[in-house]
């Protein structure tokens, strides 16, 4: 069938998904942490980190997603009402949006704040907005916004791949996981 699109994730589709994982999550303590930033506020090691690995996730995704584009999988679910088809591939799509867009809004919003965005303090990154930039600090709050909002995607979009493996126990996770093929 060499037309077809695959539809089983390669090991490199796989290692980006959960690396992409365990990243999020720790991004989400540092999110957690973030001080309240302001007109005035100092430079912090918790800022730092979670500029970093920010930076870290945006660049990751992007390699990520032009790897799907060069190699696309096919939402393997036959057997799965439209409806949900539909919600999975939503969900999905808005991930990879969020995860490509949002990231730049809290660049935007260190750089109007003064603070300074690097990887780790070893790679300086520009500033991507003007000190004070009215744009950008509200671009801040979409920043804000939308990352939450990330969070309870993620969550829904777990929780669906929980419900298929212990509850239905289709192989929908297991594709994911190394080893795992198509479920059909
Ligand atoms: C996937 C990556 C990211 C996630 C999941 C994320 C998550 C978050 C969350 C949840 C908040 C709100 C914190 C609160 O309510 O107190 C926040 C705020 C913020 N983040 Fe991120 N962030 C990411 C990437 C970045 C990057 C790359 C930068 C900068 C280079 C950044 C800079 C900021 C700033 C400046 C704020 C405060 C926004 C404001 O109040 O104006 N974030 N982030
Ligand atoms: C930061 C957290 C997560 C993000 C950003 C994320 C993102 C994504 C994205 C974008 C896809 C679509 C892949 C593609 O077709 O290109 C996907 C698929 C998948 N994810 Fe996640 N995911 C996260 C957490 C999880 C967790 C915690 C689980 C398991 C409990 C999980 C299980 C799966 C499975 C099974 C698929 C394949 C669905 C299918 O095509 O049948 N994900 N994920």
């Amino acid at each position: 069938m060499p037309n077809k699109v695959p539809n089983a994730y390669s090991p490199v589709a796989k290692a980006y998904h959960w690396l992409i994982v365990l990243l999020v999550a720790i991004q989400y303590v540092t999110a957690f942490l973030l001080p309240h930033i302001g007109r005035a506020t100092p430079p912090s090691t918790t800022i730092d980190l979670h500029f970093s690995f920010g930076v870290l996730i945006f660049l990751v995704t992007i390699l990520r997603f032009g790897y799907r584009l060069i190699r696309p999988v096919a939402l393997d679910a036959s057997d799965a009402a439209p409806w949900e088809r539909l919600l999975a591939r939503t969900v999905h799509r808005l991930i990879y949006l969020i995860l490509l867009v949002s990231p730049l809004l809290g660049w935007a919003s260190a750089s109007s704040h003064g603070l300074r965005v690097s990887l780790f303090g070893v790679v300086p990154l520009p500033a991507i907005a003007a000190r004070g930039a009215q744009w950008a600090n509200e671009a801040g709050d979409v920043h804000s916004t939308a990352m939450w909002a990330l969070l309870w995607l993620i969550g829904l979009h777990a929780a669906a791949a929980l419900y298929h493996h212990f509850i239905l126990r289709d192989a929908t996770l297991r594709r994911m996981l190394p080893g795992g093929g198509s479920r059909s």
